[in-house]
């Protein structure tokens, strides 16, 4: 009989403030070596002269667990909530630990049905250990989304990125211990508070407050719409044909590169088909327009996107905006782009018709430190002719500019 590899045993810890696994217990009681936060450890009957580690810093404790597998030494993990969800699971199994794991509740799973709401079809992103700006942007483009925190990227970190767009937060602070705390607040009440630590924060837009959750219907809060993009311009109320046309729009938005997770801003948006096609692809966007009757939010209500509206000129309308990982610039001058460069987004894309304003804006983005390339665009659209006979109708051609800033001279 060849010998069992020893595994080690990953129990989660409840956030609903259920009881332990029944498995645990035993576990505990034969373990050589107990590996999990001081309030974790604490909540369990370690047995006396057992050997515990406190994490903090996962490697040394890593190390540990390692030697104890190879020295045949039961050895228990404890983590929160279920430990194959964000959790410690990842990273056991990334340095090839044999596990067995017991799950439970997660914060997630705790934080909804505190506050009494579905969550399928919600959008579950961390700011744990990264930046937390793709977590932010997810919050401003879904209708609802859980986020698991970290000191200095938690709920007032989120709630003051989330001022201007319509949201409740919902923050739930050492779920299923006696020091439990769920508060439904504003983004501003929470970027003015000290919240404990850990805690969840539920983004929610109005209609996933009102419990129809607001998911999209396909329940695939991340994934490209069912649709597709570069949609005819029937597919948007428009006014005097401000609209970019779908052949022009189908690179512009391939060149803005949206997704989950990113902030793109749509700039002199007119019928704010670009910014809105980014918004299907899954980014935040944030469409700036100086006409306050252009139908930027039936358009994004139409097809079923948040695209918050900031109704101005640019460059004066940017000022105080977040930063951008993409700009579109549809409308306004050299000033705009100017204005756009100064903020350092990753990407920018200009769309031009008249030629005068080409050259200057080549250069301007060269000058502030993108790699300029562009293209001119004058699709042939199929049209009827009498007869049954097709013909080719013109439409106005269009420079298409795309700055893309190296790596280097972003932001950190
Ligand atoms: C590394 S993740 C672990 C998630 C865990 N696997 C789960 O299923 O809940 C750590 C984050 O989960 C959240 N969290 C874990 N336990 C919590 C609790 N009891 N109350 C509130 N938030 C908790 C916090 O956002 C914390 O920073």
């Amino acid at each position: 009989m060849g010998r069992v590899t020893p595994t080690v045993l990953v129990a989660g810890i409840d956030a609903a403030g259920g009881p332990a696994h029944p498995a645990l217990a035993e576990a505990l009681a034969g373990a050589g070596l107990v590996v999990g936060a001081a309030r974790h450890l604490a909540a369990v009957p370690v047995p006396p002269g057992c050997v515990t580690v406190v994490l903090g810093p996962l490697a040394p404790a890593l190390d540990r667990l390692a030697a104890a597998v190879a020295a045949g030494t039961p050895a228990v993990v404890l983590a929160s909530g279920d430990p194959g969800f964000f959790g410690i699971l990842r990273r056991l199994r990334a340095v090839g630990l044999p596990v067995r794991v017991l799950p439970a509740v997660s914060s997630v799973a705790a934080a909804f049905a505190r506050a009494g709401l579905p969550w399928d079809g919600a959008a579950v992103v961390t700011a744990h250990g990264r930046d937390p700006r793709p977590a932010l942007n997810a919050c401003r483009a879904l209708p609802a989304v859980a986020v698991l925190t970290a000191p200095g990227a938690g709920a007032a970190e989120l709630g003051a990125g989330l001022a201007g767009w319509d949201r409740r937060l919902v923050v739930a602070e050492h779920l299923g211990t006696p020091d439990e705390r769920v508060t439904w607040t504003t983004p501003a009440e929470a970027a003015a508070t000290t919240w404990a630590d850990p805690h969840v924060v539920l983004s929610l837009a109005p209609e996933a407050v009102a419990g129809s959750a607001g998911m999209r219907a396909d329940d695939q809060p991340a994934a490209a719409s069912a649709g597709g993009w570069a949609l005819p311009e029937s597919a948007y109320a428009h006014r005097d044909s401000m609209i970019t046309k779908a052949e022009v729009r189908a690179l512009a938005v391939a060149r803005l590169r949206p997704r989950l997770g990113r902030l793109v801003w749509d700039v002199g948006a007119g019928s704010g088909s670009v910014g809105i096609e980014c918004a299907l692809l899954g980014a935040a966007v944030l469409a700036v327009e100086r006409d306050p009757d252009a139908p930027i939010r039936a358009n994004a209500a139409r097809h079923g996107v948040d695209v918050r509206v900031v109704t101005g000129a640019a460059p004066a309308a940017l000022a105080g905006l977040p930063d951008p990982d993409a700009v579109f610039v549809g409308g306004g001058g050299v000033d705009v782009l100017a204005a756009v460069a100064d903020r350092r987004p990753p990407r920018v894309v200009v769309a031009l018709a008249a030629l005068d304003r080409v050259a200057p804006a080549v250069h301007l983005l060269r000058a502030a430190g993108y790699a300029v390339d562009g293209c001119q665009l004058a699709a042939a659209r199929l049209a009827d002719l009498p007869g049954g006979s097709l013909r080719l109708a013109a439409t106005n051609p269009v420079v298409l500019l795309t700055g893309e800033l190296p790596s280097a001279r972003r932001k950190p």
